[in-house]
């Protein structure tokens, strides 16, 4: 953001501000085209690891480098003006030390010019969010199913299934909460279990395939578009554009092979944002 701006981003305070209140809307984007369209309807643009999967194939979120979570926040950066950006500290980047936490989330923020992290874990992480909320990193948790623990977990499998298994993920939730976090992702928890999380921490939790009984949502914009090649039971597709980019590539692929293409009377304009 340049010092001449006028327009306000959200900030980490004013989602915390949003605890029992109007839910938070959240949805992932990678770039800066999909961010400006994302931006629009968004409290919060998330900058999810996810990419790993979505944008390069890789089977898990494990290979995604700090390097490929600058590059896209940046771009995301530069297509919003309005949500508040989060982008995601990739597997390995946090987990030694509370001060390679610091260390990459201050790469983040002053490279991206984002206005949170988020990271993966339950009471393990709690000193480290400490840690970095009490030096001016905004960070939001995200517990239940955590993708980047896939090899120690082995599959991804709902969490809290059923009520004996409440108790760790539910102290989790109070650790996070209690070291300062501004809000809580919580990922494939049954809905008994992200109720009693939402009715039971003082910040507001944003869920993904963990019902509405949270005080907000959380999807991966290419799954719900229905342009990922993955299905996840939980997603609700509000749109199915996989078809259309086909029939689009297909007709263009057709034209060109019988030459049917726009001469120089077809000058392309550039539209700027609005
Ligand atoms: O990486 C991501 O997109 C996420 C969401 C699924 C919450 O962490």
């Amino acid at each position: 953001m340049s010092v001449q701006s006028t327009i306000k981003r959200k900030t980490a305070p004013d989602i915390r501000a949003r605890k029992n209140g109007e839910p938070i809307v959240m949805l992932t984007s990678y770039h800066a085209h999909t961010a400006a369209l994302v931006d629009r309807h968004c409290d919060v643009i998330l900058v999810g690891d996810s990419l790993g999967n979505v944008m390069h194939g890789f089977e898990t979120t494990v290979p995604v480098t700090l390097e490929m979570m600058i590059l896209q926040g940046q771009a995301v950066l530069r297509g919003s003006q309005h949500a508040l950006v989060v982008v995601d500290m990739p597997f390995g980047c946090y987990e030694a030390s509370k001060e390679q936490a610091f260390h990459s989330a201050v790469r983040i923020l002053k490279e991206t010019h984002c206005g949170a992290v988020k990271l993966e874990g339950g009471i393990r992480m709690a000193d480290t969010i400490a840690f970095l909320s009490e030096r001016g990193v905004p960070v939001m948790g995200h517990i239940g199913l955590t993708p980047q623990s896939i090899n120690t977990l082995g599959s991804y499998r709902a969490q809290g299934r059923d009520e004996g298994s409440w108790g760790p993920i539910l102290n989790d939730a109070k650790a996070i909460a209690e070291a300062g976090a501004f809000s809580l992702v919580i990922e494939a928890v049954a809905e008994p279990l992200a109720r009693k999380i939402t009715e039971s921490i003082a910040i507001p939790t944003i869920g993904i395939g963990a019902s509405a009984a949270c005080d907000g949502q959380v999807l991966v914009l290419e799954d719900m578009l229905g342009l990922s090649p993955r299905t996840l039971k939980f997603v609700r597709r509000y749109g199915n554009l996989r078809p259309a980019m086909e029939a689009a590539i297909e007709g263009y692929a057709l034209d060109v092979r019988s030459r049917a293409f726009p001469g120089p009377e077809h000058v392309f304009e550039m539209k700027t944002k609005g």
